[in-house]
């Protein structure tokens, strides 16, 4: 219903009239003003152009500039005056676990606890971009915590059904940004969501307590997944920040004060599982609010979409982005057709209350064919779970459900609530079953159900729903970065909607995004020195890319084998995380000579950088010298011969001496790399390297070609992905 409502207003402010306002984020020149004057400034540029013109918000942090709401003529007119460097239209962002502490080896053991009492984990702030929050849920529960850090400056905004006593030692803030939605929406219906940081979708509940929970004995949503609830970094505080709202929209106006206000109060981590795909870096609010906190010290992390397994729709690819895609857990919950022609297929349960069906078989009916459907199993083309509109003209249930996925869904096996005994099968099996339903005259069918088991394997597969590469804005940065569990994850959830749990499953790389946070304030934790390039190197270079049955990962979309175009570096493995041996370090002038070898304009630049900078114009500025711990390659038609990379890294492992190890398909790239011997005698000590890719010139164009660059002390093992494409 929301979905719909928001597509309608969707078409009305396209063809909106002519003088009609709508929101733009306007950037302005770098200025030596202290940010009162500043201020003034914005408002009289607005006042300047129109009488009634209104600002939203003025940025100090994330951005040098402010967002309002203008007709066309008035842009025109701002554009045109001393200082403004851009007027850009508002976009909208799309918002996009009991098990996966102990899947990604995070467990009870002792090594876990370990990791997670090392160094001052409780001092680390994870500031979550989402839909609010509810605050009484278990999850962020501060039982044992000590008084909040003092470096944090942020504050518990009151609001609907919001006071600032909600607020505790665990979630430490909590503020809502909703002058861009409703200005671009009207006011948000009280009876629709909360006019506060309460949380209304959901969302916001699940990621903040996937990347920081408490630990929360006995969780379970319907009596699945039973187990210990708790977040990657359960020891961080919380802090959130509500910019997305009913409909999972969030406009960039809000998110850029979101992040803006972040920075100010001090977060350390910012998780953003949002995102809007093929987004150059200068009209992408999260990109340019992300530079600003990254060269602030913040970690961000983002979603990298759920549009896969189309191939370039990953968004959130810019290089100081960590951009996160899905994989599955080891957890299942096991379903078994069994069909009148004694046929047995294998499904996924969907999660209901009380019993399965009973033991005889069930006349089944094909939804599309509107049959009556008491006392059956309907069959139906999964295009998105629906419990509502399965019932007999009489108002009656059907007994049992089964999804069967389309072409787009392939064989992906989501499991969500359902009010009746429910499986989803993929497309192949669906596709068998509906010949079945549709062929024989007396179809009946029965669900056998296996409750929830783990140790599946393989595990982790890359989900078919998780955004793929190659990178659309810079094809020469391989993204992702890299994955983690996002498909059928079990976390707190809001206590208003939906199914009456205190938990609820669901799927995305929304999910997938806060593990990666929450791993990255425990990194923060145990080495607070750290830059977040550090702990992105971390992660990426330390990550699995085999399964639980040690073979290479699979793409759920296709049961082969995962590329890096899927999984980045592979699955995020926190233990090897620790004691990464090497790292890629950045800083901001590396992303500073990025933009310029990306041929940005010197006012792009001030727009993403909120700095003054030239680049020069007697360099050669090139993207293979960004100092990333992977390897893309693009190779224009025709092209051969040798593309060369550099990199530095620095040993945080201290002394050692470490070689490399290149693996690649030879008919396609030979790859060398000089030195092939590093030599560390200290900690901290840097060392550069270049690869040269030498590349056969006839490989077909859109071939693409896999490998990786690993180097390793015999204590260490540093690993990156290389991608080449052939364009
Ligand atoms: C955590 O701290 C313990 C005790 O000080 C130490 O033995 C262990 O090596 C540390 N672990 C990491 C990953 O730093
Ligand atoms: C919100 O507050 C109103 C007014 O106090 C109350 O009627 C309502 O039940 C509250 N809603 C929730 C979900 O707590
Ligand atoms: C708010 O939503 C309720 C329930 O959907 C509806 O009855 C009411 O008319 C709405 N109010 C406004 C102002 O749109
Ligand atoms: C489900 O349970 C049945 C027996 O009840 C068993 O034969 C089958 O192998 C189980 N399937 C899975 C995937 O565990
Ligand atoms: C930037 O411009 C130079 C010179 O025209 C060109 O060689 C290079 O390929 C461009 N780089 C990108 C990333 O577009
Ligand atoms: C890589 O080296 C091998 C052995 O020298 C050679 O046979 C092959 O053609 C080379 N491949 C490319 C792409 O140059």
């Amino acid at each position: 219903m929301f979905l719909f409502r928001f597509i309608l207003l969707g078409v009305l402010h396209v063809s909106s009239a002519f003088s009609e306002r709508s929101s733009y984020v306007v950037h302005t020149a770098v200025t030596t003003m202290t940010s009162a004057e500043k201020f003034k400034w914005y408002e009289s540029s607005v006042k300047s152009i129109s009488a009634s013109g209104e600002v939203l918000y003025k940025y100090n942090h994330a951005i040098n500039g402010f967002s309002a709401r203008l007709t066309p003529e008035e842009v025109e007119l701002l554009s045109g005056k001393p200082g403004i460097l851009a007027v850009v239209p508002e976009v909208v962002y799309k918002l996009e676990t009991t098990r996966t502490p102990t899947f990604l080896g995070l467990g009870d053991n002792v090594d876990g606890e370990d990791l997670r009492h090392n160094g001052s984990a409780s001092d680390v702030i994870v500031g979550v971009i989402d839909s609010g929050i509810w605050p009484e849920s278990k999850s962020f529960n501060d039982i044992g915590f000590g008084p909040v850090p003092i470096s944090w400056k942020g504050e518990c905004e009151e609001g609907m059904n919001f006071t600032a006593s909600l607020c505790n030692r665990k979630l430490i803030g909590a503020r809502f940004f909703l002058k861009g939605f409703e200005a671009e929406m009207g006011p948000i219906n009280q009876s629709d969501d909360f006019r506060s940081p309460r949380d209304s979708l959901g969302h916001g509940t699940h990621t903040s307590s996937i990347a920081a929970g408490s630990a929360v004995k006995e969780a379970a949503f319907l009596g699945y997944a039973a187990g210990v609830a708790r977040g990657m970094a359960p020891l961080a505080r919380i802090a959130m920040y509500k910019a997305c709202w009913l409909g999972g929209f969030c406009v960039s106006s809000d998110v850029l004060a979101a992040i803006d206000k972040a920075m100010e109060d001090n977060v350390n981590i910012l998780s953003l599982s949002l995102a809007l795909n093929r987004l150059d870096y200068d009209k992408d609010s999260i990109a340019i609010g992300a530079l600003a906190a990254t060269e602030h010290g913040v970690f961000v992390a983002a979603a990298g979409g759920n549009d896969g397994p189309t191939s370039s729709s990953l968004a959130n690819v810019a290089p100081w982005l960590t951009t996160v895609g899905a994989g599955t857990l080891d957890r299942k919950f096991p379903a078994t057709i069994i069909l009148g022609n004694g046929k047995v297929f294998p499904g996924e349960s969907l999660l209901f209350q009380g019993n399965g069906l009973p033991d005889e078989m069930l006349p089944i009916v094909y939804h599309r064919f509107g049959k009556e459907v008491e006392g059956s199993i309907v069959l139906d083309d999964l295009r998105f779970y629906d419990n509502e509109v399965r019932q007999s003209k009489n108002g009656k249930e059907p007994l049992g459900m089964i999804y069967a996925n389309m072409v787009f869904d392939g064989t992906e096996l989501v499991a969500t609530y359902a009010q009746s005994p429910s499986a989803v099968v993929g497309k192949e099996i669906g596709d068998e079953i509906r010949h079945y339903v549709i062929t024989e005259s007396n179809p009946t069918a029965t669900i056998k159900f296996n409750g929830t088991v783990i140790g599946y394997k393989p595990s982790p597969m890359v989900a078919g729903f998780s955004s793929r590469g190659p990178n659309s804005i810079t094809p020469e940065i391989l993204k992702p970065d890299l994955i983690a569990p996002g498909v059928n994850i079990l976390a707190a959830w809001i206590g208003v909607k939906g199914p009456d749990s205190e938990f609820n499953i669901k799927s995305g790389t929304s999910m997938a995004c806060p593990h990666v946070s929450g791993i990255a304030a425990l990194l923060k934790a145990a080495h607070p020195e750290w830059s977040p390039a550090a702990i992105r190197s971390a992660m990426m270079t330390t990550a699995k890319t085999s399964s639980n049955d040690g073979k290479p990962i699979l793409d759920s979309a296709t049961g082969k084998p995962s590329t890096p175009f899927a999984h980045g570096a592979g699955q995020v493995s926190p233990v090897s995380a620790f004691k990464p041996g090497l790292i890629y370090d950045l800083t901001a002038m590396d992303y500073l000579h990025f933009l310029c070898a990306s041929n940005y304009t010197s006012s792009q630049i001030k727009i993403i950088t909120r700095i003054e900078f030239s680049c020069d114009r007697s360099k050669e500025y090139r993207i293979s010298e960004l100092n990333y711990p992977s390897f893309a390659v693009t190779i224009n038609r025709g092209g051969g011969g040798a593309y060369t990379y550099t990199r530095i890294v620095t040993s945080v492992g201290g002394a050692g001496t470490y070689t490399v190890k290149v693996m690649s398909d030879v008919k396609a790239v030979n790859i060398s790399v000089e030195p092939a011997v590093l030599d560390f005698n200290n900690v901290n000590e840097k060392r550069s390297y270049s690869v040269i890719f030498t590349v056969n010139p006839s490989m077909p164009s859109g071939t693409n070609s896999f490998g990786s660059i690993e180097w390793s002390d015999g204590k260490h093992l540093v690993r990156s992905p290389v991608a080449l494409t052939w364009t």
